[in-house]
């Protein structure tokens, strides 16, 4: 839409070395953004920056920050002078956050504060927020309208919705900030260079990381959480989104924030569904493997059915996901087999 109309905004990354964050790292500069990263490598690799140069020709500039950390925060804010913030740095395991709900809300939440707090300080007036379909908890109707109220189910989805709500007020409040609210459904794949990735070295819980694991030998069978949904084959489904029009929805939402838009709150999904099943029919034939599974108990919290409702993202983003799910194994596959070789 607005390719290289913002060439001189300055955009900082948080985040930026994670799994998303690097993707979209990717796509704004190929748009022609600014762009640093911020991230504390807890859960990315420290190698990552390197091979963002070798997908986009320059080297990452990197703030090696952690944003539980208020004065490192600020240090960074008081040393560069940003037009954006794309907030993604946050712990997202739904079971770990339910174990550890104090550092979930610490990160997530009074992290999300140190940000706001130093954008506020220096005059960053522009925000894009990662969200999660997680906030929808298990709503009734399909597919998921960004109006459905939100009904939290785990720790994690709280810290997401109390984020939300927080830059919500903030954006009421603060006449000058615009906030770009994305909540991502299922993310897989990965970029075509087989560079950067879902990061395999954490033990995956996500089902693509874990056939993916399963495809190439390092587990021994898939477990497929509950056969008996009310389903076409009983498992579950779910709207999975390639990571590059992920990606490329950040893209638009900034464009969207810099431009007549203005702030904004929108589901990024493709709008259809696909059940364990299919994945695992997709990963074999993309990966030539066969995928080993039992059907054991349904998953604690696991709703049946989980599909995006795309037209507000397409209305105030003319955004439109473009790959499908072979498209996603295919790139999960390649960038497995390129970190083993
Ligand atoms: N599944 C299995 N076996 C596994 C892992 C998953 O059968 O080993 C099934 C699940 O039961 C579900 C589907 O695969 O039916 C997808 O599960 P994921 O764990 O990959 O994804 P979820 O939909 O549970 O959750 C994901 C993210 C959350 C996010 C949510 C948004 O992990 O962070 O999507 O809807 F909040």
């Amino acid at each position: 839409m607005t390719q290289d109309r913002h060439t001189n905004k300055r955009v900082l990354l948080t985040g930026g070395a994670g799994f998303i964050g690097s993707h979209t790292y990717v796509a704004l500069i190929e748009a022609g953004y600014d762009v640093a990263i911020l991230d504390n490598f807890e859960n990315a690799r420290r190698d990552v920056p390197d091979r963002l140069e070798q997908i986009v020709g320059t080297p990452a500039q990197v703030f090696d920050c952690d944003i539980r950390n208020t004065e490192a925060v600020q240090g960074v804010f008081a040393a560069e002078q940003f037009d954006a913030v794309v907030h993604f740095a946050a712990l997202k395991s739904v079971p770990e956050s339910q174990s550890n709900p104090m550092g979930y809300f610490e990160t997530n939440c009074i992290g999300l504060y140190n940000i706001a707090s130093a954008m506020q300080a220096t005059g960053v007036s522009r925000i894009v927020f990662s969200s999660s379909a997680a906030i929808y908890g298990n709503p009734e109707s399909m597919p998921i309208a960004e109006e459905t109220p939100a009904c939290p189910q785990s720790v994690y989805a709280q810290t997401k919705r109390v984020g939300e709500e927080f830059l919500t007020s903030l954006a009421q409040a603060t006449p000058d900030l615009r906030l770009g609210i994305l909540r991502y459904f299922n993310p897989v794949g990965a970029h075509p260079s087989g560079l950067i990735g879902e990061d395999p070295s954490q033990t995956p819980t996500n089902l693509v990381p874990v056939i993916a694991r399963v495809a190439s030998g390092q587990m021994a069978e898939l477990r497929i959480f509950g056969g008996d949904y009310p389903t076409p084959d009983g498992t579950g489904i779910r709207d999975y989104i390639h990571v590059l029009d992920l990606a490329r929805g950040h893209v638009l939402s900034l464009d969207a924030l810099f431009g007549e838009t203005g702030s904004h709150c929108v589901n990024l999904g493709t709008g259809t569904g696909y059940s364990v099943m299919d994945v695992v029919k997709t990963y074999e034939r993309v990966s030539g493997r066969t995928i080993p599974y039992h059907i054991t108990d349904r998953r604690a919290g696991d709703p049946a059915v989980s599909c995006a409702a795309t037209g507000q993202a397409k209305a105030v983003l003319g955004f439109e996901a473009q790959l499908g799910l072979e498209d996603m194994c295919v790139g999960n596959w390649h960038f497995l087999n390129r970190q083993n070789r």
